[in-house]
């Protein structure tokens, strides 16, 4: 019996119930994937082609996250693409614009450009990132020890041109090239850049 099934057997009571743990649905795993396991929990996104299209868009956005150069290997992040999908729908209802700060290829944004129909909303999306990994300047020295410069050689070669080419497809979003000092300027008047560009 693992942790996870363990700590269910303690929740639920184990067969005080009168239902054995083991054949109680909430003490199997439902998903495992990206750092996150759940017990017992829906999984019908997986099901929803709509979904699956608009995951498999993003995942082939050329991005080198996790994989190799050219791969197109999925690198299993589907509830978290689900859980920005079902805030993307929400926020779609309400005033305002949407804005990413981090970009790279669009894996998220392109997935959710997809999903929500992105071409049918009267906004804009904003899509903020250097296009060329973290700013070395904004990389602290124990991030450093630990390692993180080299996530800009493996993971974020430069990406605008992919970028722009995989946005193509839905006009309203602007790719802007800017690191984050500029960027959470313009962020905090999203309706403001907005106005003035159109
Ligand atoms: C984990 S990736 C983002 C993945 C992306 N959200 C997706 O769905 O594929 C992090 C991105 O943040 C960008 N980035 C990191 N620091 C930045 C900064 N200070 N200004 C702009 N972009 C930055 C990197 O270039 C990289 O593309």
């Amino acid at each position: 019996m693992g942790f996870g099934q363990r700590i269910a057997r303690k929740v639920l009571g184990g067969t005080r119930s009168g239902v054995a743990a083991d054949d109680n649905p909430l003490t199997q795993i439902s998903y495992d994937g990206h750092g996150l396991k759940t017990y017992g929990q829906s999984l019908d996104f997986l099901r929803d082609a709509r979904f699956l299209s608009a995951y498999r868009r993003g995942m082939d956005s050329g991005h080198q996250i996790m994989r190799p150069k050219g791969s197109r290997a999925d690198i299993g992040i589907r509830w978290r693409v689900q859980i920005t999908c079902w805030a993307a729908h929400h926020a779609s209802r309400l005033p305002g614009d949407f804005v990413e700060c981090g970009v790279n290829t669009g894996m998220h944004s392109l997935a959710i450009c997809e999903y929500v129909n992105f071409n049918d909303l009267d906004k804009t999306f904003w899509l903020f990132d250097t296009f060329e990994g973290i700013p070395a300047d904004q990389i602290s020295e124990s991030e450093k020890q630990w390692g993180r410069s080299s996530e800009n050689a493996n993971f974020y070669p430069p990406c605008y041109e992919t970028a722009v080419k995989n946005f193509a497809p839905f006009p309203r979003p602007a790719s802007l090239k800017a690191s984050c000092p500029t960027l959470c300027l313009r962020c905090s008047f999203p309706r403001l850049l907005t106005s003035r560009s159109t």
